[in-house]
């Protein structure tokens, strides 16, 4: 497993692995490449067996860090990439003096609710109807403890 900072050439791949899950927030191409004009804004690249397998994006807003979107491919899954990546962010966190990560995430999204609570998410909050005027987002939060 490798977890690298994301390059032009890995955003066709991302754009992919958002196509395969139907009714994913996708970013496209060009949404990644416009993250780099962000300068809070991180991409990071999961690789495994030397493939592209997954991908998060993160913005660094001292004290906190933003989740902003996360996949693995569907081939790639239940091997710890998004398991690396979530820890990569962090790292991040922890070298910024950032204290908390939050995110959102579908209220049916029982993978990623599934793995956000296994890496120590709590709930913070909800908002009705956040998602297509239906499904509601569950705000999540980590707190970092200094030596996190
Ligand atoms: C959610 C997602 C990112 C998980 O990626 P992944 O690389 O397969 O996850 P990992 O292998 O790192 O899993 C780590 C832990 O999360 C939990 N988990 C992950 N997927 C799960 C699933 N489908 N069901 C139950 N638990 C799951 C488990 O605790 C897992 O540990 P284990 O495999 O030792 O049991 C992936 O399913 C995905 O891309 N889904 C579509 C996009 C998405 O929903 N993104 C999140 C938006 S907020």
């Amino acid at each position: 497993m490798l977890i690298r900072r994301a390059k032009k050439e890995d955003y066709a791949v991302f754009a992919a692995i958002e196509a395969e899950q139907p009714g994913f927030p996708a970013w496209g191409a060009a949404g990644f490449e416009a993250e780099e004009r962000n300068r809070n804004s991180v991409t990071l690249a999961a690789e495994l067996d030397g493939a592209v397998a997954g991908f998060i994006n993160f913005w660094v807003l001292r004290p906190q860090v933003q989740l902003n979107t996360l996949a693995v491919g569907r081939a790639f899954r239940r091997r710890g990439a998004a398991r690396a990546l979530v820890g990569k962010l962090a790292e991040y966190a922890a070298k910024n003096l950032c204290r908390e990560i939050d995110l959102e995430v579908n209220e049916h999204n029982s993978a990623a609710i599934a793995l956000y609570t296994a890496l120590g998410f709590e709930l913070a909050g909800k908002r009705p109807k956040f998602y297509n005027n239906t499904d509601a987002a569950l705000l999540l939060r980590k707190t970092l403890a200094p030596k996190d």
